[in-house]
């Protein structure tokens, strides 16, 4: 784990004064305030408190629990292994009903063990969370939970907790959207060597379909500066790889005082010393520019990997999911990467079962994958979200229909993936050294550039490294390498 580097000395903060109105300092007061009542709890307990951030969905959601764990560590909270803690927070995702259930699921496990520690907090927070039916759900059956905040206002998250911590009083903040976007606020980074920037935050394209749009508010880009400051900071801690987050990356920029690209962006980024690699997520075909490509192309530094939802291959359900591009044109548009950029790895997500959908749609679905010809494909069963679009859209498809169709559609996509992934075969490439193979502790397992899993005979002390490697054999979708 990654220390935090905000260079505030709470202990001087003094917490007799009233609390200041402006943030982050505000937030700063509270880690203060709470880190006294965590000192003097611990001191009675004789042991340290725990918590324990589980986070559910995207990387926008990975990196926002990296967030909160930097204020929990501030506060004085040493992290746990499990879900055995003084403190657990589920940070929620909603974007496909499963991921809903999940959380219920848990609450009541969490419950369980709530009844054998009296010291125990449960707090929920994310993008489920700014879903009024699940709060008032939470509050009628699960009123065991102690916080509950949404996605707007999560760099409150300190004041929240001191606010729980003096009270018995179940407490609930949940914003309906904002405009601001709070700086400087502490992260504990799970990684040394690789991190997430968020770039923008929410999104504007209301695909049909997506529940995001409503839970993550209207699209804001950050400053540029700001972006880079964060960049330069994570290179100056040994930080090599990092990625850039947005729901739509590509109108990056777009809401800001001073207007800017983001494939101008990313050359700015690119000017950072000691990043090696540079990944971005997600891209949204609609608003990939011309200009990207040729950064992209041109970068020594951008990885050659791109996402690049799909969704569907027909034309007809593309337009009902209000996605903005066709079939013929994604075609294009991956043929115009492709042809620039040769050896580029393209990956994207598919979803089956939209209302409407029909064998056909599916099949032109499959000739899409076919002619891009993946490197990887996430595949999902359409998940009815209330409140968007589609939701009331006529023809939902039945279960066992979709079951039968996502079942064709991920044999062509395994298929097609194979094959391509073959084609670095007998190559020497570069891996960034990610961790110590799960499975063989002799092996460590990196990454190329092209986001391929690579497993090769190593140690430890090469994590964090870009190393050379022969890739000796392929195995579906990864490599079994060797060290050159
Ligand atoms: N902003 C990104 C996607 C974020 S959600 C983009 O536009 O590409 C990640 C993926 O979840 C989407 O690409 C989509 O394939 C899937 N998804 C979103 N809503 C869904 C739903 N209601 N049912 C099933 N899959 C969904
Ligand atoms: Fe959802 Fe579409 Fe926005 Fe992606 S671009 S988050 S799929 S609404
Ligand atoms: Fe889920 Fe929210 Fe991400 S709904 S996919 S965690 S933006």
């Amino acid at each position: 784990m990654e220390k935090n580097v905000i260079k505030i000395d709470f202990n001087n903060i003094d917490i007799s004064k009233e609390e200041p109105i402006h943030e982050p300092e505000r937030q700063y007061y509270f880690i203060a305030k709470a880190r006294k009542l965590v000192k003097d709890k611990s001191k009675k307990l004789g042991r340290p408190l725990t918590c324990m951030v589980t986070t559910f969905g995207c990387q926008m959601n990975q990196k926002d629990s990296e967030k909160l764990l930097g204020i929990l560590e501030l506060i004085g909270y040493e992290q746990a292994d499990s879900e055995k803690a003084d403190f657990v927070i589920y940070n929620t995702c909603t974007v496909r009903d499963n991921a809903n259930q999940k959380v219920y699921g848990r609450l009541g496990f969490l419950n369980g063990v709530k009844r054998t520690n009296p010291n125990m907090l449960i707090a929920l927070c994310g993008c489920m969370m700014q879903e009024p039916e699940a709060v008032e759900k939470i509050k009628k059956s699960y009123s065991f939970v102690d916080i509950i905040f949404g996605t707007h206002n999560i760099f409150k998250f300190a004041e929240l907790l001191y606010t729980r911590l003096q009270s018995e009083r179940m407490v609930i903040d949940i914003w309906k959207g904002t405009n601001d976007i709070v700086e400087d606020l502490p992260a504990e980074r799970k990684y040394g060597f690789k991190a997430g920037v968020n770039i923008m935050f929410g999104c504007n394209n209301f695909c049909s379909y997506c529940i995001v749009p409503y839970v993550r508010g209207r699209e804001r880009s950050r400053n540029a500066k700001d972006i880079i400051r964060e960049i330069e900071d994570l290179a100056s801690q040994g930080v090599v790889e990092i990625m850039l987050l947005g729901q739509n990356v590509n109108s990056y920029g777009k809401t800001l005082k001073e207007p800017m690209t983001f494939a101008q962006l990313l050359q700015e980024v690119e000017k950072v010393e000691g990043i090696k690699r540079i990944r971005f997520m997600t891209s949204h075909p609609k608003d990939l520019s011309d200009d990207l490509i040729e950064v992209m192309k041109n970068s020594k530094k951008i990885c050659k990997h791109l996402h690049l939802p799909l969704q569907s291959g027909s034309t007809k359900l593309l337009e009902k999911m209000n996605r903005h591009y066709t079939k013929e044109s994604y075609l294009n548009l991956a043929n115009k990467i492709q042809t620039s950029i040769p050896d580029i790895s393209i990956t994207t997500d598919i979803i089956v079962g939209f209302p409407g959908e029909t064998d056909r749609d599916i099949e032109e679905t499959i000739d899409v994958v076919r002619k891009v010809r993946y490197d990887s494909a996430f595949t999902f069963i359409y998940s009815k979200r209330t409140g968007t679009p589609a939701a009331s859209m006529e023809n939902q498809v039945p279960e066992e229909v979709n079951k039968v169709r996502f079942e064709r559609l991920l044999e062509a996509v395994q298929q097609v993936s194979k094959e391509k992934t073959q084609r670095f075969l007998g190559q020497v490439v570069e891996v960034l050294v990610e961790e110590v193979n799960q499975q063989d502790q002799s092996l460590m397992t990196g990454r190329m550039s092209h986001n391929t899993i690579v497993h090769f005979e190593g140690d430890k002390s090469l994590i964090g490294k870009i190393v050379e490697v022969k890739l000796e054999e392929c195995r579906g979708f990864y490599y079994m390498a060797k060290l050159v």
